[in-house]
């Protein structure tokens, strides 16, 4: 009985050590340690033997399948690291490799990019950038801005508030700011003169078809010193229509009405798609509707009545005065790549927003 022990212990050995994977030596387990083994059957045999025999017998037994208990687990333990070492070299992934395929890269908004460059080139011309809230108050949106009571703009149709419950001529009252102007008060109010900034941000208006948005952005400009003139918000906008539009533009300035600024215009810059309204297949040119100008901001000078609200923090009316103007940043993304519908930029279809940038 001991040498058949011996021969199963030295067979079950050489099976435990030729197993090649987790799998094979279950199947070693199960052949030499299963309830149908040769030497569980074997033990199991002692009680018959001999009593002299009975106790020799079985401590061999005992101890022979607890060596191969413990050889299993050892080449267990074996297999088991390897098989990780291996899965793990073949799952390996270089996280530092470009993808497959290769994602699309991003790109900003037009808007986003067309606000930038505008940004751009008055930071070049000496401007810094500053910003203020969407939600305004009557007093910053209108008051302060020298509207009359009066003014239509006021009205529940033309301006979004917060509360239209309440008395929308209580200087506290809260709405949607309809232009970037308040930022320039807002500006004015948190550093003397002198002050060169651009102010770029979202504004909100009730108005929706293919050329207006409730919601669109503008870039407000402001320069108040000493020695403003109307001269100089006309070479810095005409500075400005060159770097967007091309070096050969011209500007020229029509009269028009602004609150905030006296006196107000409008200014054009000499369109880029024809020569004197004419485009160049011959036809009336259909940017510019054959006048060889289009329209693209409002401006003036900064009136002293907007000045005398923030005369406390540096501005006299009789001391300083300034320029401002205030432009839609869509319009101009518009006319620079030939947009023919603001609702494109809003609509994120990948097919329109991949072609700019
Ligand atoms: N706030 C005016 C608008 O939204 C634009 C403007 C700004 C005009 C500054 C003059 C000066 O139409």
């Amino acid at each position: 009985m001991r040498d058949q022990i011996a021969r199963i212990t030295e067979e079950a050995q050489a099976a435990i050590d030729a197993a090649p994977a987790t799998p094979a030596l279950e199947d070693v387990r199960i052949k030499y340690l299963g309830r149908k083994a040769e030497l569980p059957n074997l033990l199991r045999g002692v009680a018959a033997l001999e009593p002299d025999q009975r106790a020799a017998v079985g401590k061999a037994a005992n101890e022979a399948r607890r060596a191969l208990e413990d050889a299993i687990e050892r080449k267990a333990q074996a297999l088991a690291a390897s098989e990780l070492r291996r899965r793990l070299a073949k799952d390996r992934v270089d996280v530092t490799l470009p993808a497959d395929p290769r994602p699309a890269t991003g790109r900003l908004h037009l808007i986003t990019q067309t606000q930038r460059e505008i940004e751009d080139v008055f930071v070049g011309l000496g401007f810094n950038v500053a910003e203020g809230p969407e939600v305004e108050t009557v007093y910053y949106n209108f008051d302060a801005l020298n509207h009359a009571p009066t003014h239509p703009s006021r009205l529940l149709t033309d301006t979004f508030y917060v509360k239209p419950a309440g008395d929308i001529f209580d200087p506290n009252a809260v709405l949607l700011r309809v232009h970037t102007s308040p930022v320039q008060v807002r500006a004015m109010e948190a550093q003397p003169p002198p002050i060169y900034i651009v102010m770029p941000g979202r504004v909100y208006r009730p108005d929706s078809d293919a050329t207006h948005s409730p919601q669109f952005h503008q870039v407000e400009g402001l320069a108040v010193d000493t020695d403003i003139t109307l001269g100089d918000l006309q070479g810095t906008l005409l500075a400005f229509a060159r770097a967007i539009f091309g070096e050969e533009r011209q500007v020229r300035l029509r009269p028009h009405f602004f609150p905030f600024t006296e006196p107000s215009v409008e200014v054009d810059v000499s369109c880029f798609n024809c020569r004197q309204g004419v485009a160049a297949d011959g036809e009336r040119c259909s940017l510019c509707k054959g006048t060889a100008w289009i329209e693209i901001l409002g401006a003036g000078m900064v009136d002293p009545n907007v000045l005398d609200y923030v005369r406390e923090n540096g501005y006299d009316p009789e001391q300083v005065q300034g320029f401002a103007f205030g432009m839609g940043i869509e319009r101009i993304a518009m006319l620079k790549h030939g947009v023919p519908d603001l609702r494109l930029l809003y609509d994120n279809d990948v097919r329109f927003l991949e072609q700019f940038g």
